[in-house]
């Protein structure tokens, strides 16, 4: 068995950030996003992984490269524009040579991994196998149909009226009989925004009375498509699975409460860190209050700054902040300092946001 792990898109529902980065690279709990699908598959012993990137490729194969270091052999797989999820099924047909595979969407992350799902398609065999998670907003998921007798019977892309609570993930499986949906008269067609849907796929195998199961993912699923998403998705995975360890220095007047991770190289000066909070290597942490909720990337300095419920990338500086910073997402190198109350100074570039509250 293969898997495959969609890391193209354009990602702009995440601008400006990913105007510099690919949105797979921004990081949660700082971590790059990818990171969360590569463990997952890794898990299950797969070991041939095809990884779908556009023109930000040279960033994703940094990050990975070869994928020896989670036991994994890579293919980069281009995708020169993203025209939809079974278009990336396409792509990859070469590489998945006819076996049967799993598809992870390279945004998405399922907090007790994807071993369950895989187990039943592994001993069931099926044609596909559909993933399900309930959703209060499955309305702008793939959403399986029903019969009265509760067969599956289609899946249909963000439909305006849901008749259930279910949503499909960025979780599916499949043999090599889905690649029979690209051809024939019957193939699949672009849908009306212009993407070939993997939902489409899932309805051409049922219509042609291919076996297709469902299976219910356990845990919480994150799907974080934006910048309030990628927000909470960081909050749940510092509060469920950071360690923590305490490897810089943190000076006699700090206090550090709650589950905190300070890495190598950082210093705590007269701070007070509340957990969750995790704060990478190399930083400068003076008179400042962290957390909770904050994860804070390599190279950033911090002085006489409260900060709540925020996601630093690497090198921000931010100095002399009279008010708090709430829920925010602050891009790399970026520096944001407080002269005085009276005025506001920008340099600042498209699609930016800035609430003064
Ligand atoms: O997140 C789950 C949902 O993902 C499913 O419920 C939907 O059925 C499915 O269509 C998809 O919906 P989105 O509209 O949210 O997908 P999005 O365009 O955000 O793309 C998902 C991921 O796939 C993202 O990591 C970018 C990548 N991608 C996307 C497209 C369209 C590619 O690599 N290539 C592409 O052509």
């Amino acid at each position: 068995m293969k898997a495959i792990i969609a890391a193209g898109g354009s990602g702009t529902r995440l601008r400006p950030l990913t105007f510099s980065s690919n949105k797979h690279l921004l990081p949660l709990a700082n971590k790059p996003l990818l990171l969360y699908p590569i463990e997952a598959i890794s898990e299950t012993g797969i070991k041939e992984v095809g990884i779908i990137v556009n023109e930000t490729r040279p960033a994703v194969e940094a990050l990975l490269g070869s994928g020896g270091k989670w036991g994994l052999n890579l293919t980069y797989i281009e995708q020169a524009e993203p025209l939809g999820l079974a278009h990336v099924v396409l792509m990859a047909q070469a590489f998945l040579a006819g076996e049967p595979f799993v598809y992870h969407l390279g945004d998405n992350i399922f907090s007790q991994g994807i071993k369950e799902p895989f187990k039943t398609f592994e001993k069931e065999q099926p044609d596909a196998l559909l993933t399900l998670v309930e959703h209060e907003e499955n309305w702008r998921l793939g959403v399986p149909y029903f019969d009265e007798a509760g067969n599956l019977m289609k899946v249909v892309e963000k439909p305006e009226k849901p008749p259930n609570k279910y949503g499909v993930p960025g979780l599916y499986f499949f043999n090599h009989h889905v690649f029979e949906a690209f051809t024939g008269a019957d193939k699949i067609k672009p849908s009306a925004r212009g993407e070939l849907e993997i939902t489409d796929l899932y309805t051409y195998l049922l219509d042609h009375h291919y076996r297709v199961l469902t299976a219910k993912v356990p845990g919480r699923w994150l799907d974080p498509g934006k910048f309030t998403d990628m927000l909470e998705a960081n909050t749940f995975l510092l509060q469920e699975k950071l360690a923590a360890t305490v490897e810089g220095e943190v000076d006699q007047a700090s206090i550090l409460s709650g589950k905190v991770a300070i890495g190598k190289g950082t210093r705590i000066v007269n701070s007070r860190i509340i957990g969750p909070t995790a704060i990478a290597g190399d930083c400068l942490i003076e008179d400042a209050e962290v957390g909770p909720n904050v994860a804070i990337d390599t190279h950033c300095k911090l002085e006489t700054v409260t900060i709540k419920n925020s996601i630093l990338m690497q090198d921000a500086t931010l100095i002399d902040l009279k008010r708090p910073l709430v829920d925010s997402m602050v891009g790399k190198n970026t520096e944001i300092w407080e002269e005085n109350q009276a005025n506001v100074s920008l340099f600042i570039g498209d699609h930016c946001r800035v609430r003064l509250t």
